[in-house]
């Protein structure tokens, strides 16, 4: 006991990370199953604020062995930079353990990314540019590179010049760049190998010797379920799995051992990125939600769009992911409105859904229907219980609940670790 999965149950930042620091001081283990560097999570720790891309939240407490998981794709230039900030700002990253098996971004995956976008034009997917789906696309197709290729010269030489024969083709002739040298790539990735070397370890074991001994492992996702590859919306998505299930692959930690799946939920809904996003708004609203939620992308710096509370997206989530629990986040921002809308259903050419439609083409012509909730003013970043905040919040929240058919147990009243209000243990039967 117990294994946890953190997953965002939207479009990204609903706040994992100040989730997942949240429970830090309780758990042994934080391990990423997914992603690489195009998360960007803020934790805020007694006013000091940190950002992360790469690596677990989890590295923010002393305790936590921090673990990157097969699942990942790692930019060592960005690891080594990343754990060069946590430093200099005094937070210990010894600890960190990277799994054997990860898949490592090479420079030119990060140029196909973006000459890709370039590529798409109107059809662009608005990634981050940090080369993901290129890697994952690698992975999958066989001719990725691991972070044990740098231990054998030969096998890594051999593997990138596979890589290459195929990607200059591309580069040169479809997309007008220069060829990429097979050495520069090489000696690239090796400067790192030796720093890098007593990180890496069989993560599959550690983690569940860690469970074997009952020690706590919490596997936190990065994105989130509608940029999951196969649940999101598609191909506005992420080239991986940020749902319950990708944790299990990602990890190598086995259905059976997870005891929670903590859906992490904002109050209303954001995005980054091109795709469909029924409940956006472009009025005065999505500008009060964007100024009061600091809804501007920490990865890229790009503005978040903007929209109200869509019940059925949360809903749906809810069940592919199998949540136990939901952590609602930022409900502080919605104070000061007077009426809150929330989407209900979805109006999809005349015919009404109560849940997200079958396909992309329907969740296009989606208009939510609403239902509208009593706002509130009082201020809520004191609050520490439910019975603190205004009855308006209350009766908000017990709505979401009913809503999402999952029992909101914590509720974020801030940034800080401290502003949160628990309801329910999220980690029952851990050691406090
Ligand atoms: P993540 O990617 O899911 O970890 O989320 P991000 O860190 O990208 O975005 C969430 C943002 O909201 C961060 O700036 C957090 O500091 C902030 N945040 C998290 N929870 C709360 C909350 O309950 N209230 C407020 N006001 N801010 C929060
Ligand atoms: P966290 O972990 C929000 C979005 C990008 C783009 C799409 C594909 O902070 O919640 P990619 O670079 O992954 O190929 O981009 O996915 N995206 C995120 N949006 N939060 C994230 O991470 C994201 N990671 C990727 O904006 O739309
Ligand atoms: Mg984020």
């Amino acid at each position: 006991m117990p294994a946890v999965v953190i997953v965002g149950a939207q479009w990204g930042d609903e706040g994992k990370g100040k989730a997942t620091d949240l429970l830090g001081e309780r758990v042994d283990y934080v391990v990423k199953p997914n992603g690489g560097n195009n998360a960007g999570h803020t934790v805020v720790v007694d006013g000091e604020k940190f950002e992360l891309k790469l690596l677990p939240a989890g590295i923010l407490s002393p305790q936590v062995t921090p673990v990157i998981g097969n699942g990942v794709v790692i930019n060592l230039e960005a690891l080594f930079e990343e754990i060069g900030m946590l430093e200099s700002r005094g937070v210990d990253a010894s600890r960190l353990r990277i799994s054997a098996n990860a898949h490592i971004v090479a420079p030119y995956h990060q140029t196909l990314d973006k000459v890709t976008e370039r590529f798409l034009g109107k059809r662009a997917i608005g990634t981050t540019g940090r080369g993901i789906g290129p890697a994952y696309m690698d992975k999958i197709g066989r001719l990725g590179i691991r972070v044990q290729d740098l231990y054998d010269e030969s096998i890594l030489r051999q593997k990138i010049e596979g890589a290459l024969r195929q990607k200059n083709e591309l580069l040169v002739k479809l997309y007008n760049r220069r060829a990429v040298e097979v050495e520069e790539i090489v000696e690239t990735l090796l400067s790192y190998a030796e720093r890098l070397r007593p990180m890496v370890v069989d993560t599959t074991l550690l983690l569940n010797d860690a469970l074997d001994r009952g020690e706590v492992v919490l596997m936190e996702g990065g994105q989130a379920t509608y940029l999951d590859v196969d649940h999101g919306t598609y191909p506005f998505v992420t080239s991986s799995n940020p749902t319950a299930g990708g944790a299990c692959t990602g990890t190598g930690v086995g259905p059976t051992r997870i005891d929670r799946v903590i859906g992490i939920v904002k109050a209303y809904t954001t995005r980054v990125g091109a795709g469909p996003f029924p409940t956006e708004l472009f009025d005065k609203w999505g500008e009060y939600l964007q100024t009061t939620g600091g809804e501007v992308g920490v990865n890229t710096g790009r503005p978040r769009r903007c929209g109200w509370y869509d019940a059925p997206m949360i809903r749906h989530a809810a069940r592919i992911n199998g949540f136990t629990d939901i952590v609602l986040t930022k409900l502080d921002v919605l104070t000061g409105i007077d009426e809150i809308p929330v989407c209900t259903g979805y109006d999809v050419d005349g015919v009404i859904h109560q849940d997200m439609p079958m396909t992309q083409t329907e969740f296009h012509h989606a208009v939510p229907v609403y239902e509208t909730l009593p706002g509130w003013t009082e201020d809520l970043s004191e609050a520490r219980t439910f019975e603190e905040l205004p009855k308006n919040a209350r009766d908000y929240v017990t709505r979401l609940e009913e809503l999402a058919g999952c029992r909101i147990s914590a509720i974020g009243v801030g940034p800080d670790r401290s502003a949160t209000i628990a309801v329910h243990d999220l980690l029952p039967g851990a050691s406090d």
